[in-house]
């Protein structure tokens, strides 16, 4: 599929193996979404711009690579993007952050927007969005839109599962953005969940249900 990338890594598919099964806990669910989002954070960041800078190791002075540019930004979707937002943190914590506050109302499942902050200057900096479902995609397109109006023009979208019906519907709204997924599942269910899917991402990490 065009502009998709499916992390195919061992590490990522069992992973996502552990989280997809309804016995798994809580608290492993969170330690989980975290260490993949670092796996996903390494493919997303691929092209991030490098430079030089000279440096003096223990045995002589070289010129070392370096990431250079304004700082990247990440944008979480209220609230089960905060599950991928802290491992990728953790990869790079000088990023920005922003937040987009959306949720999916359950009988009509259109994005229902209620925050939304994100940094300055975005038109000059990467943006990688984060939320591990993308069903619908009601909720992703939602988000890139207001992320586009504030500026933004280099958009990523990480997620951890996409149902084939929401990569299309997003990629008809908006084609610039190469989505990256650990897996793309079959299909939505009545209620618009990802079959065979792992639940309710928000309600699984945080353990409200
Ligand atoms: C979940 C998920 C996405 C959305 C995906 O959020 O985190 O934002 O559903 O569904 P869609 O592609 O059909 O829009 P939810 O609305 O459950 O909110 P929550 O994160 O606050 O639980
Ligand atoms: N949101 C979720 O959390 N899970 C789904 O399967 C679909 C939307």
């Amino acid at each position: 599929m065009k502009n998709v990338t499916v992390v195919e890594h061992p590490l990522v598919q069992h992973k996502l193996s552990l989280m997809r099964r309804k016995e798994t806990p809580t608290a492993m669910f969170r330690q989980l979404i975290r260490e993949l989002s670092m796996l996903l954070g390494y493919e997303v960041t691929r092209d991030l711009p490098m430079g030089k800078e000279r440096i003096e190791t223990p045995i002589m002075e070289m010129d070392a690579p370096v990431l250079t540019g304004k700082k990247l930004v990440f944008i979480s979707v209220l609230r089960a993007g905060n599950g991928l937002l802290e491992g990728l943190l953790d990869l790079i914590p000088s990023a920005r952050v922003g937040h987009v506050g959306l949720y999916r109302d359950p009988d009509t499942l259109v994005a229902v927007e209620y925050y939304f902050k994100v940094p300055d200057e975005l038109d000059e900096r990467k943006v990688i969005i984060v939320d591990p479902m993308l069903a619908t995609a009601n909720s992703a397109i939602a988000a890139v839109q207001r992320v586009k109006e504030a500026g933004a023009r280099d958009i990523k979208f990480v997620c951890l599962l996409a149902a084939p019906e929401g990569i299309e519907a997003f990629q008809q709204a908006h084609p610039d953005v190469q989505i990256i997924t650990a897996a793309i599942d079959h299909q939505l269910n009545d209620h618009g969940y990802i079959v065979p899917g792992l639940g309710d991402a928000g309600d699984r990490i945080y353990g409200t249900k």
